[in-house]
């Protein structure tokens, strides 16, 4: 019985040591421990063997069932690492992995950047107000009287209860005199929204940023100042401007800013609209907050706003403003 147990102990680990794959070591497992297998066969011999042997015996047998588990589990460990290292001997580790592409901000992104940074330097903060206006935070604060052509409803997007889209961030201007004293150095960036037919140079929702300084003896020579310097860090050093006169309700005198650079091709570009802010919508604030402190006999201000989409089509000589919005990467790649 011993012998036979030694026998078929050098059989099995003979034959599993040999194996070259998993498939023969998973027959040899079967072969020797399945249910009709040599290990199994040999331990019902244990009803022969006489009694005082059979401790023994089991233990041999006991011996035996686990050096075969103990060998088939080390022969298989070692098959499946040589297949993983055959797998990746081919791998040359040092090359460089693939990396997905961070992606760069959007023209506007960087150009608003930038512009938030010149008026930082200057001193502005930066004030936000809601998309969704009420009409006089958008018009007659502004002293927009009521048939003015910009409340029309071909022209502003009306909610059902009266409210409206912004038709531009001068409502900021409103919000931030509302709430705090003077004096007051904000820039307001954000969304516009207008019923414009989409088309080269329009879109019904575009980027404006608005401006205003309010403070003791505000004069148009700090307006003046402040814009050139503003338009000359974004254009260059030797950029013409000029303050044409025009109007808006809200300012008086008003001006539209007009800007020429020999880079780009010398003809006058139309970019921002600003003036002295009306005594008018400084005693709208005063009613509204129950207070003098925006008296126009003793404060003053300079208001203006400009649209982004336009500042960086100029800029960058982009040729059609639906360009900014259509996210083409070919287009968006080259900022
Ligand atoms: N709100 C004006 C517009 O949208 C621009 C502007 C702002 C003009 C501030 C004067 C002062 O055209």
């Amino acid at each position: 019985m011993e012998q036979q147990v030694e026998a078929l102990r050098g059989e099995a680990l003979a034959e599993i040591a040999a194996a070259k794959d998993r498939a023969t070591l998973e027959a040899a497992r079967i072969r020797y421990l399945g249910k009709s297998g040599a290990v199994t066969a040999i331990s019902e011999g244990m009803r022969n063997v006489p009694k005082e042997d059979r401790p023994r015996f089991g233990k041999l047998l006991n011996d035996l069932r686990q050096a075969v588990t103990q060998a088939l589990d080390d022969s298989e460990r070692l098959l499946l690492e040589a297949a993983d290292s055959a797998a990746v001997s081919s791998l040359d580790l040092s090359l460089p992995g693939t990396w997905p592409s961070p992606g760069t901000l959007h023209p506007l992104t960087q150009l608003m950047d930038r512009v938030v940074r010149c008026f930082r330097r200057m001193g502005f903060a930066i004030a936000d107000g809601p998309d969704i206006e009420t009409e006089w935070h958008c018009f007659d604060a502004l002293n927009t009287p009521a048939d003015h052509p910009a409340r029309n409803e071909q022209d502003t997007f009306y909610l059902p209860d009266g409210r409206l889209l912004r038709s531009h961030t001068s409502s900021v201007q409103i919000r931030v005199m509302e709430n705090c004293p003077p004096p007051i150095r904000i820039i307001a960036p954000g969304a516009a929204y207008r019923r414009d037919e989409v088309d080269a140079t329009h879109l019904a929702q575009f980027t404006q940023m608005e401006g205003l300084y309010v403070a003791e003896k505000v004069s148009l020579a700090d307006l003046k100042g402040t814009l050139e310097f503003f338009f000359r860090e974004l254009f260059g050093s030797g950029t013409n401007i000029q303050f044409r006169p025009h109007f808006f309700p809200f300012t008086e005198p008003s001006y539209e800013i007009d800007i020429r650079t020999e880079a780009l091709g010398n003809e006058w570009m139309e970019l921002a609209g600003c003036g002295m802010v009306d005594p008018a919508v400084f005693e709208a604030i005063c009613e509204r907050r129950g207070d003098r402190v925006f008296d126009p006999e003793k404060v003053s201000g300079f208001a203006f706003g400009f649209g982004l989409e336009r500042l960086a089509m100029n800029l960058s000589r982009i040729p059609d403003i639906r360009m900014l919005v259509e996210n083409d990467l070919r287009f968006l790649n080259q900022f």
